[in-house]
């Protein structure tokens, strides 16, 4: 892969004065589609010394093990990620997988480079702006874009396993799938995540043969801690390990799935999937109060309103302010960045994203003008377009390896269980990342989003998403950040920044109680029994409208890296632990 030359680290407020293009606190560039890679930034010092130990943080705890296993045996954070990616497709099912797509955001130690390798699902060739309308009334036909084939995108997810591994990695892919492929064969155990999950999702699933044989038992879920056996999820792999991307892309697999999708009513093409390859795009990188932060460029919304939402903050006197004070900025900062999410973003390939404006700090410091210190501004104020519920799916890791690399991986096939079809003989769900576009102007998606024309319907494009893989580099911690959840993923990571910049620990970070809001509806949502009463009632007297949430939300991971003495730690989120060993409690594992 190309090597760019690499300005320290701590030049870099000097070379961003020294020119007029370079004057913004972010750096991002357009790169248009194409299967070759291109340069991504070096923006930081190269050399940020080594850790002691690698860390892995991630939603299972076999996950972790793979990602481990591939470590000890000479792979990098790289050919950890996808041993990690490759074994959260088949424990976590309702999560990601094959038949779903991801980002992949690396930092390289040796030389500082950092790429966000964009594995987005597509929208098929034969996609129409109004394919999910019903002609005759032009209102949204109910679940087209939820269950079934129709509402299956392109996949990616096998894409960047292979092009992960073949650009960044140092093993084979025989070697990095190995840990989920012996799983797959051997069965793993099915967790209360998985039970709870499938618990939503049961119907759609028996109405599939496909998904009922895999996942099902007689029609039933299967008991808890039953194993899961799945062969054809590492035959599956096996074609990938053999014949890299076309063995997923051409050939009989994309012919079987081609005529799988279409025989049940989807518009797949072999062209859809020939045509599929990952860009690899420059991340969003902005400075935060000293500290580098390197995050997701469109197609994901989130680095976006990351950078607003930071920028809007950064013009207070922070260390000033009270926890009532605190929250109230941070939710009126995170309502404008949300409100611009649903007017302004989608695929940079189709439409113009205007980055640069959004995150110079000059509008940031307009949008600050609007804040009242004492009043809640109501979301109806602010000129735009409606926005929420929520189900726990999607899956995120991070990675430091004991060289010093970084890997932040958010994937998905969206809703729980994505269009709850597996093509027989694949042992893979297809996605319903088709649910993340705009079906119609101001139409709410299962996260309650909406959206304009920068995010509607059209062939080849990519669905507008909120998944924020973050790295934050700082002069003396270094952080990898990520979460699920839909709309919140981006709420969640600022939380989470502020608390590292806090001093957190990582399992400080991913426990905090957490708090949202997103334009519209114009509500503080908070996680059940997490607010402090006084500061409730502080929120209320300035005009928010604070609603308890019935769940938690979210399912975290973060691994932590101290320059000074090189020690890493991983903090895996716990709100899965109250239903399951399988899920996170054991996965935050340190590998030294
Ligand atoms: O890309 C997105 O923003 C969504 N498809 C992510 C879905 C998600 O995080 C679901 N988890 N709650």
């Amino acid at each position: 892969m190309p090597r760019v030359p690499t300005p320290s680290w701590r030049c870099l407020p000097a070379l961003l004065l020294g020119s007029a293009l370079l004057a913004l606190p972010v750096a991002f560039a357009r790169a248009p589609e194409a299967p070759a890679p291109v340069a991504g930034t070096s923006v930081h010092d190269a050399a940020l010394g080594r850790p002691q130990g690698a860390a892995i943080a991630s939603a299972h705890a076999e996950a972790t093990a793979a990602g481990m296993a591939v470590l000890r045996a000479g792979g990098n954070a790289f050919d950890a990620a996808v041993a990690v990616s490759a074994t959260l497709g088949l424990v976590e099912p309702e999560s990601s997988g094959l038949g779903g797509g991801g980002f992949f955001l690396l930092r390289r130690a040796s030389d500082g480079h950092t790429v966000f390798i964009d594995a987005r699902e597509r929208a098929p060739l034969a996609a129409t702006r109004d394919m999910y309308l019903d002609p005759a009334t032009g209102q949204p036909k109910p679940r087209a874009t939820i269950d079934g084939a129709l509402a299956a995108a392109i996949p990616g997810q096998p894409a960047a396993l292979v092009h992960v591994a073949e650009n960044f990695g140092r093993l084979p892919l025989r070697e990095s799938l190995a840990p989920a492929i012996r799983l797959a064969e051997r069965g793993w155990r099915f967790g209360e995540k998985n039970l709870a999950m499938l618990g939503w999702r049961k119907e759609a699933l028996r109405a599939d043969p496909g998904a009922a044989a895999l996942f099902l038992v007689d029609g039933e879920a299967p008991r808890l801690g039953a194993r899961m056996r799945n062969p054809d999820y590492a035959a599956t792999l096996r074609l990938l390990a053999e014949y890299g991307h076309d063995g997923f892309y051409r050939g009989p697999m994309a012919q079987r799935l081609v005529d799988a999708v279409r025989a049940a009513g989807g518009i797949w093409t072999l062209d859809d999937l020939a045509q599929y390859r990952v860009v690899e795009r420059r991340p969003l990188v902005f400075q935060h109060r000293g500290m580098s932060i390197v995050t997701a460029p469109p197609p994901s919304s989130g680095g976006i309103a990351l950078a607003q939402t930071l920028q809007i903050l950064d013009g207070y006197d922070w260390a000033a302010k009270n926890p009532t004070q605190r929250l109230h900025l941070r939710v009126e900062a995170m309502r404008r960045a949300y409100r611009d999410r649903a007017v302004y973003l989608g695929d940079p390939d189709f439409v113009t994203v205007p980055v640069e404006r959004l995150v110079h700090p000059a509008y940031a410091a307009g949008l600050r003008a609007g804040i009242h210190l004492q009043r809640a501004t109501p979301s109806d104020l602010l000129p735009g377009i409606a926005a929420l519920p929520e189900r726990p799916d999607t899956t995120h890791f991070s990675i430091v390896d004991a060289e010093g690399n970084l890997a932040a991986v958010t994937q998905t096939v969206n809703l729980p269980f994505g269009n709850a079809m597996v093509v027989p003989g694949t042992g893979f769900l297809l996605n319903n990342e088709m649910d993340d576009f705009s079906i119609k102007p101001g139409v709410p998606n299962a996260f309650g989003l909406v959206g304009k024309e920068a995010n509607a319907i059209e062939p080849g494009k990519r669905p507008l998403s909120s998944m924020t893989p973050t790295l934050v580099i700082g002069p003396e911690r270094v952080a990898v950040i990520g979460t699920p959840g839909g709309s919140r993923i981006i709420s969640m990571v600022i939380q989470a920044l502020l608390d590292f910049e806090a001093g957190a620990d990582a399992r400080a970070i991913v426990a905090a109680p957490r708090l949202h809001h997103q334009y519209l509806p114009d509500h503080i949502l908070v996680e059940p029994g997490s607010l402090d009463p006084a500061i409730r009632a502080a929120l209320e007297a300035k005009g928010h409208t604070v609603k308890e949430e019935t769940r938690s939300w979210g399912n975290m991971q973060v691994v932590i890296w101290h320059r000074a003495d090189g020690r890493t730690e991983a903090g895996a989120d716990p709100r899965w632990e109250a239903v399951g060993k399988g899920a996170t409690s054991e996965a935050g594992g340190i590998f030294r």
